[in-house]
């Protein structure tokens, strides 16, 4: 039985356990987006899909190599969003050892390993699903990302590198001094990796062992290779191999790749032996997605319910990132245009939508779109018999 010790950590006994032992099953999780999982999204998609768990989008550890002050800024979250897991990628395990300390220091609740991006700007360097073809390289980038773990552990703080500027460190140490006490202590922070079936064919057999060798706390496998990218479908046999592979390690396996709906999550979780699954590209616009019954249910009870949404998204979306720069809105745009796109009668609103600047621009188009909406039901009321 798991005892939750004030320190946030659970005891199993004598053995501590890490918070994904803890996680009710089928753990269904939202899967890390670049461009897409930010804070905003994740606090939406946690309040109204409460989604087991979170990612971050993934962020180069070579960041702290050039000394990018907006480390901070990427790696904002708030306390609804636990348990959230910060990924990163990279190449060199030094650069994951001090990254693994600053993450620490930032509260999160868990550190994820990304080797499933096919990006060539990314496996060029040979990160991401690149380290699929050197599992040696593999392994010490998990050894490093725990080593660091255990330095925050014994003390370590990113005060401690000197690579880190100044006004880094000011707001990693702003950040840490407002977490609540308990992830303000030392913690085992548990190190995950998040992978791919293989890189040209699927492997396996031979990658899945190389990584349970390093130990991680959970092992998400998307069921393609590299060379597929995000065309065909997810081959979830060599995700159940996967699994079957983990059994009796001890290490969380999740699956992931075209998962539609709790439903499907649920049985897909079941079929192949998984502790859980991620799910992606089936969130955008909609984090009823975690809920049983979906977008059907809730569109029932308040059609409009996803306008609603989209409008308090794009708030936060000014508050916490563009900040009054119509530059960074952009990336906005498509979750404004996505809420929308199941109503009907909403391509005007759409195309409204796709080219605002801010919240209130935004606002403007939703507030024209109801007034024209009351108009027409107002006609038709008259129009009645
Ligand atoms: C726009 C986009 C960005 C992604 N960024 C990341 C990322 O930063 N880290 C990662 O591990 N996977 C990333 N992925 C892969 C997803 O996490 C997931 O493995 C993939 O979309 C398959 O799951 P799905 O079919 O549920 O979307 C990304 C996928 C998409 C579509």
């Amino acid at each position: 039985m798991l005892h939750a010790r004030s320190d946030g950590e659970y005891s199993h006994g004598m053995a501590t356990s890490h918070f994904w032992h803890t996680l009710p099953r089928p753990i269904v999780g939202l899967a890390p987006m670049n461009g897409i999982t930010d804070h905003p999204f994740r606090y939406i998609q946690k309040k109204y899909g409460n989604p087991t768990l979170l990612y971050t989008e993934f962020t180069s550890v070579r960041r702290l190599e050039i000394g990018d002050r907006d480390i901070a800024r990427d790696f904002l979250f708030d306390e609804s969003q636990r348990p959230i897991v910060a990924q990163i990628f990279g190449h060199n395990p030094d650069l994951f050892r001090r990254m693994a300390i600053l993450l620490c220091q930032l509260g999160f609740d868990g550190i994820d390993i990304n080797m499933g991006c096919p990006s060539p700007s990314v496996v060029d360097h040979g990160a991401g699903a690149g380290l699929i073809r050197t599992p040696d390289l593999a392994q010490a980038i998990i050894k490093a990302t725990q080593q660091g773990v255990v330095a925050w552990q014994n003390g370590a703080t990113a005060h401690d590198d000197p690579g880190i500027p100044a006004d880094l460190l000011h707001q990693v140490e702003a950040r840490h001094a407002e977490l609540p006490p308990a992830y303000r202590q030392p913690r085992a922070i548990p190190v995950s990796v998040k992978t791919r079936i293989g890189y040209d064919s699927p492997c396996v057999d031979g990658w899945i062992p190389k990584l349970l060798e390093q130990n991680p706390a959970a092992i998400a496998i998307h069921g393609r290779t590299l060379d597929q990218g995000s065309t065909g479908r997810a081959d979830w046999d060599e995700i159940g191999c996967a699994a079957e592979l983990a059994r009796g390690s001890g290490v969380v396996m999740l699956g992931n790749g075209d998962v539609t709906s709790l439903d499907d999550a649920h049985r897909k979780a079941a079929t192949y032996g998984l502790d859980g699954v991620l799910i992606g590209r089936a969130s955008y616009g909609n984090p009823f997605v975690f809920r049983p019954g979906d977008r059907a249910a809730a569109l029932a009870q308040n059609p409009y319910c996803l306008l609603q949404i989209a409008l308090e998204h794009a708030r936060l979306f000014d508050a916490t990132i563009s900040q009054g720069n119509q530059q960074r809105f952009l990336r906005m745009r498509k979750h404004l245009s996505w809420y929308a796109r199941s109503l009907p009668g909403i391509t005007a609103l759409r195309r409204r939508l796709i080219v605002t600047n801010s919240a209130i621009e935004a606002e403007a188009a939703l507030a024209e779109y109801f007034a024209y909406r009351n108009r027409w039901a107002q006609q038709l009321n008259s129009a009645g018999p």
